[in-house]
């Protein structure tokens, strides 16, 4: 049976395009639903996408591979999608793959073998300010210890088998934008008294 967009997702995809004065011109949005619909975009979606779109195959292929939040395999449930670019990889980002990897027994670019996770590395997510920066779905993991990052491993364990199969996006009803629970970066000291320069002598007024 060929693929076809569900009736909703067809709604959806006709929604976006009327946003549009030319059809070509809502491309990346629906992808974006294409994604969500199918899991990943393959060849067969991007043709379906193509089709209906009224694009060539190639243009959407360009578009598919160019951009790194679009995928032409099926990820894990949970992806990870550790940064490690200049500001995360001097933050210890390649300690953070390692850890993962000898954990999950996975390497970039895979997924276990029961599909419920996989590993990326990613290029700057805009996070560098609080790097190291892994993002999981829509959530992002800032500031990140492999502490914090097999704890983090061990929730989405637990949770995975309530997603029946479907990929992760958050588990509330906002993404998750901070530290992992429990494993915040300690406060930046106050200065203390002793530290504060103390005022210069009032000058003397000379007769
Ligand atoms: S370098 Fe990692 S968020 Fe910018």
């Amino acid at each position: 049976m060929p693929m076809e967009f569900s009736e909703a997702a067809k709604k959806q995809f006709d929604a976006i395009v009327a946003k549009y004065p030319e059809r070509q011109a809502a491309l990346l949005m629906v992808l974006h639903l294409a994604q969500d619909e199918f899991g990943c975009l393959d060849l067969e979606v991007q043709s379906l996408v193509a089709e209906r779109l009224g694009v060539p195959k190639v243009l959407v292929r360009e578009v598919t591979t160019f951009y790194e939040m679009f995928h032409e395999h099926k990820e894990g449930q949970f992806h990870l999608e550790v940064c490690t670019n200049i500001a995360c990889h001097i933050a210890g980002a390649d300690r953070l793959v390692s850890c993962v990897k000898k954990k999950l027994g996975v390497e970039v670019g895979f997924k276990t073998e029961d599909g419920v996770f996989s590993l990326m590395e990613a290029e700057c997510l805009a996070s560098c300010g609080s790097a190291p920066v892994m993002k999981v779905g829509l959530d992002y993991y800032e500031y990140l210890t492999e502490a914090a990052l097999l704890s983090l491993i061990e929730t989405f364990k637990a949770l995975a088998p309530e997603l029946g199969g479907r990929a992760y996006k958050t588990a509330g009803s906002e993404p998750h934008v901070g530290p992992v629970s429990g494993f915040e970066p300690p406060a930046p000291a106050a200065p203390s008294a002793t530290s504060v320069p103390s005022a210069p002598p009032a000058a003397t007024e000379n007769a």
